[in-house]
């Protein structure tokens, strides 16, 4: 498998990273606008394969999209990342040019391949993607809820001081600080409902905690994180790459599941090599179906500021 990350920045690199290092694919093509980046990057990365064991081939290229013909997955991380204070939809005017041009480009060279959208603000730019290059619904997906998946995993193992791989959790909705829907009424310890380990308070921490994970790392650092984002990217390309049927949750183009239409919000998604082969609905309590719905009202407000 060939694949192609667009931008070579903090986020762009670190997919690339896991991507070679989890060696399920034979060829990353790194690629970005600014001369010689993408390029000294794969070049650092390559020189990391005999230390950390792994025979993925990656290239770096300024710009030259003929390098990165015969892509499988090609994933843009390309355009400004947030920073501290400001919210993923303030970034919609620049980023929505990048991303449109960026996927045209790609699709010029590999009219295959799959792509996966991480740029933000992330659910509108899956949405622009649909959009703009009329490509079947199963080979666009958007990023987001891989992520914050993550994250409530991360933040139910601090609560319930275990290891992330004792619990199992999703976050559906949109990919923003208000929009995220943590399913944490069906979060579980090893099968067992989180509920039974911590009190409501402790829940609610949670809760927010996550929907706030991106921003408390922006205001840490000062720009947006990149090894969970790469990380991320990483699990939904392995599961393309393998053909696994992983369930992951996802942006994707809906037409009538969770009672939405025409816009990309995260949901759980089958993945396999054609993409998003299925989409979950899973049965959801009256507080998360009123959350989906306004989560949903968000993201479709961002998507009204598209062209
Ligand atoms: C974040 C960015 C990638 O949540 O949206 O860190």
């Amino acid at each position: 498998m060939k694949v192609t990350v667009v931008g070579a920045g903090a986020v762009g690199a670190s997919c690339a990273e896991y991507i070679a290092i989890k060696n399920f694919a034979s060829e990353v093509c790194l690629i970005d606008i600014k001369e010689g980046f993408a390029e000294g990057k794969a070049m650092d990365l390559m020189q990391t394969a005999s230390l950390n064991g792994f025979d993925t081939k990656i290239i770096g290229a300024t710009n030259d999209y003929a390098k990165t013909a015969g892509s499988d997955v090609a994933v843009i991380t390309s355009g400004i990342p947030r920073k501290p204070g400001m919210t993923r939809e303030e970034l919609i005017g620049i980023n929505a040019g990048i991303v449109k041009s960026v996927s045209s480009s790609i699709l010029e060279h590999s009219p295959q391949a799959i792509i996966i959208v991480v740029s933000n603000p992330m659910d509108t730019m899956t949405y622009l993607v649909h959009k703009t290059t009329g490509l079947p619904k199963n080979r666009i997906i958007g990023m987001g809820g891989a992520l914050d998946s993550a994250r409530f995993k991360y933040r139910l193992a601090e609560a319930l001081d275990c290891p992330a791989s004792d619990v199992e959790g999703m976050v559906i909705g949109g990919h923003s600080d208000t929009g995220m829907v943590p399913l944490i009424e069906k979060a579980t310890r090893n099968s067992i409902s989180v509920s039974e380990f911590l009190a409501t308070d402790k829940m609610d921490k949670i809760v927010h905690d996550t929907k706030v994970g991106g921003a408390t790392l922006t205001g840490l650092l000062g720009t947006s994180a990149w090894y969970a984002p790469g990380a991320a990217v990483s699990e939904i390309v392995k599961a393309i790459a393998l053909d696994s049927k992983k369930m992951i949750p996802c942006s994707a183009l809906l037409s009538g599941e969770y009672e939405l239409n025409d816009l990309c919000i995260g949901v759980p998604c089958i993945l396999g090599k054609n993409g998003i082969e299925r989409i979950i609905e899973v049965s959801l309590s009256d507080a998360e179906k009123s959350q989906m719905q306004e989560s949903a009202v968000g993201v479709q407000k961002t998507n009204s500021l598209l062209d």
